[in-house]
C-alpha cells in the first residue's frame, strides 16, 4: 500500500499503523468515517473514505485542513512561502525561527504552522499554558533546502486532491461533542491521546475522559475501532482489560529507537480495540489470559505494574 504522508507532523501520528488498520477495517461497511481524534489526519487520508468527519480540540490542524480544502493554502503557494521564509532562515542564522513561532502565536496562519512543524525540534507538536506554540528550533539553518520544499509541496498537492475527492469535513471541537454528532450507521476510529503520557495546552488525557469515550462509543450503536497501547518492557495498559473489556483486540509490534544507537530499539505491542471481529482480532478475555499466563506470541514479557489501581475502576 503506497502511503501518503501529510505535511504536518506530530508525535502521535500512525503512518506506520496505516497499512495494517486498513486491513483490518477495509471490508466494514459504514456510510461515514468519523475521527473525533483526527491529528495529522494520516489514516483517513490513507483509508480514503468517501465521506468522513474528522474533528480535534487543536484548532491549528483544523484551520490547516479547511484552508487546504478551501485551496486557501495550495502547493504553488507553500512552495514559495517555504523558499521566502528559508532564505530568511538561513541569512538569520535560524533567528527567523522565532519571528515567524511569536507571528503564529499571534495570528494562528496555517502557513506559519506548516513551517514550524518542519522546522521544529524533531517534528514535535507542543504548546505551553496560555496555547502557544513552544517547540524550539531543529538547528539546522538550511532546513528548507530545495528537496524538503518539493517533498512538502507534494505532500501538499496530494493531501489535497484526496480532500478534493471526498465529502469531508473538518470541525475543531472536543471528543465528547463529536460522539454527540455520530449516526449509527458510522464507523468511528477513535485514537485519543495516551493516559498521562504527555500533557498540553490541546492534547491531555485522563482516566475518567476514557471512561466518558468507552461509553459514549458503546452507547453510540456505531461500529467503533480505537487505536491504543497494550504492552512494552515494562507494563501492560490494563485498560484494555478494565476500560475496553467488551472489545475485540488485535495487535501488532512496533519498534521504535530512542537516539541512534541500534541497542537502543525498543518495541511496544499496538492494539486495535473493537466492537466488532477484525481480521486479525481475538478476544478481550483470551488476550488477558495469554498475557497473564505470557503464553502470547509477546516478545518482550510485559509486567504489570499499575493492575491494581486500573482494574479497580468503577464502570
Ligand atoms: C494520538 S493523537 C491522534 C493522532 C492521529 N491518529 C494521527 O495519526 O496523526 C491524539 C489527538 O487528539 C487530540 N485531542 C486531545 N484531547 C482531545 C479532546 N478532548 N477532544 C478532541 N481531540 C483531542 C490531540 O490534539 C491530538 O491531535
Amino acid at each position: 500500500m503506497k502511503i501518503f504522508v501529510p505535511p504536518i507532523k506530530s508525535q502521535g501520528i500512525k503512518t506506520k499503523l496505516v497499512d495494517w488498520i486498513s486491513y483490518n477495517v477495509k471490508d466494514v461497511e459504514h456510510e461515514r468515517w468519523v475521527e473525533p481524534f483526527m491529528g495529522t489526519g494520516v489514516v483517513a487520508f490513507n483509508l480514503q473514505p468517501q465521506r468522513a468527519l474528522l474533528c480535534d480540540s487543536n484548532p491549528h490542524l483544523i484551520n490547516f485542513y479547511n484552508a487546504l480544502q478551501r485551496k486557501e493554502v495550495t502547493g504553488d503557494r507553500v512552495r514559495k512561502f517555504l523558499n521566502e521564509e528559508g532564505n530568511k532562515l538561513l541569512e538569520t542564522e535560524g533567528q527567523h525561527y522565532y519571528t515567524v513561532r511569536d507571528r503564529f502565536n499571534d495570528k494562528g496562519e496555517p502557513l506559519d504552522f506548516l513551517f514550524l512543524s518542519r522546522a521544529c525540534f524533531n517534528g514535535m507538536m507542543r504548546f505551553n499554558r496560555k496555547g502557544g506554540f513552544n517547540v524550539p528550533f531543529c538547528k539546522k539553518n538550511s532546513r528548507f533546502a530545495q528537496a524538503l520544499v518539493t517533498k512538502i509541496t507534494n505532500q501538499v498537492n496530494n493531501i489535497s486532491d484526496i480532500i478534493a475527492q471526498g465529502d469531508y469535513v473538518f470541525k475543531h471541537q472536543d471528543f465528547q461533542k463529536t460522539l454527540a454528532e455520530l449516526k449509527n450507521s458510522d464507523l468511528v476510529y477513535s485514537d485519543p491521546p495516551y493516559i498521562g503520557r504527555h500533557v498540553d495546552y490541546f492534547d491531555s488525557w485522563t482516566e475518567e475522559e476514557e471512561v466518558i469515550l468507552n461509553k459514549g462509543l458503546e452507547d453510540s450503536g456505531c461500529k467503533f475501532i480505537l487505536s491504543t497501547w497494550l504492552s512494552n518492557k515494562y507494563r501492560t495498559n490494563d485498560y484494555v482489560f478494565s476500560v475496553w473489556k467488551n472489545c475485540y483486540v488485535a495487535t501488532k509490534e512496533h519498534f521504535y529507537h530512542v537516539g541512534a544507537k541500534e541497542s537502543n530499539r525498543n518495541s511496544v505491542f499496538e492494539a486495535l480495540l473493537s466492537n466488532i471481529e477484525l481480521k486479525d482480532s481475538i478476544e478481550n478475555l483470551e488476550m488477558e489470559l495469554r498475557i497473564t499466563k505470557e503464553e502470547s506470541l509477546l516478545t518482550s514479557k510485559p509486567k504489570s505494574n499499575n493492575s491494581q489501581k486500573q482494574l479497580l475502576l468503577k464502570l
